[in-house]
């Protein structure tokens, strides 16, 4: 899945040379400052793949989030779900690196579909991870996360996982 449609306003596709990412603000100065300087250089190093979402008609970045490997200590899962995985000491993961809407059009739903859209991507991705893994910058973000089912990790509440199991029953990709 290279680009994903939005009906016809949006679409979400890789960040390249092509896009303007300067104008982008989503109230978090680290996490412009990342779109704005480092992220280019995280997509060619192969430490991030950055997707946009561009608006059809202006050309405009209202989104971004990112995507890398992950691993996470078993015993930071839930006792129920760890008694279930093979006794390695970590299990394989993705992590949703960093996720920001412009502030123009926070609280419309983008975040929302932005997430589904790193897991729906992520599953199509042939390497194996049995949980998508977040880091929430704040409460505010972690309370944003645990509406959509995530769950904290026992070591840090802003640390947090939904395993691929409750993902493909989502049936994002149909
Ligand atoms: C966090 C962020 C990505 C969410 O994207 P968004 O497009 O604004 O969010 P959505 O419109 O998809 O979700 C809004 C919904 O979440 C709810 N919501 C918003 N903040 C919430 C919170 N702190 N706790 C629980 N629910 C919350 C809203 O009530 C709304 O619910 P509804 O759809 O039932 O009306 C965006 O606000 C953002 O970029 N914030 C600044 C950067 C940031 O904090 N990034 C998080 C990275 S850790």
């Amino acid at each position: 899945m290279k680009t994903v449609s939005l009906g016809n306003n949006y679409t979400i596709e890789p960040l390249s040379a092509t896009h303007d990412r300067k104008s982008f603000a989503c109230g978090d100065p680290a996490l412009d400052r990342y779109l704005h300087q480092q992220a280019s250089q995280d997509t060619r190093r192969n430490f991030a793949a950055v997707f946009v979402t561009v608006e059809s008609s202006s050309g405009r970045l209202h989104g971004f989030y990112s995507l890398s490997m992950a691993s996470a200590n078993l015993d930071l899962l839930p006792e129920d779900i760890a008694r279930k995985m093979p006794r390695y000491p970590t299990v394989p993961g993705i992590r949703l690196g960093r996720l920001a809407v412009h502030l123009e059009i926070q609280g419309k739903g983008l975040g929302t579909h932005l997430l589904l859209d790193a897991m729906a991507r992520s599953l199509k991705n042939e390497i194996a991870w049995t949980a998508f893994i977040v880091n929430a910058k704040n409460n505010k973000a972690q309370a944003w996360y645990k509406r959509l089912g995530f769950q904290s990790f026992k070591d840090n509440k802003n640390h947090l996982y939904l395993m691929r199991q409750t993902i493909e029953a989502l049936n994002l990709n149909q």
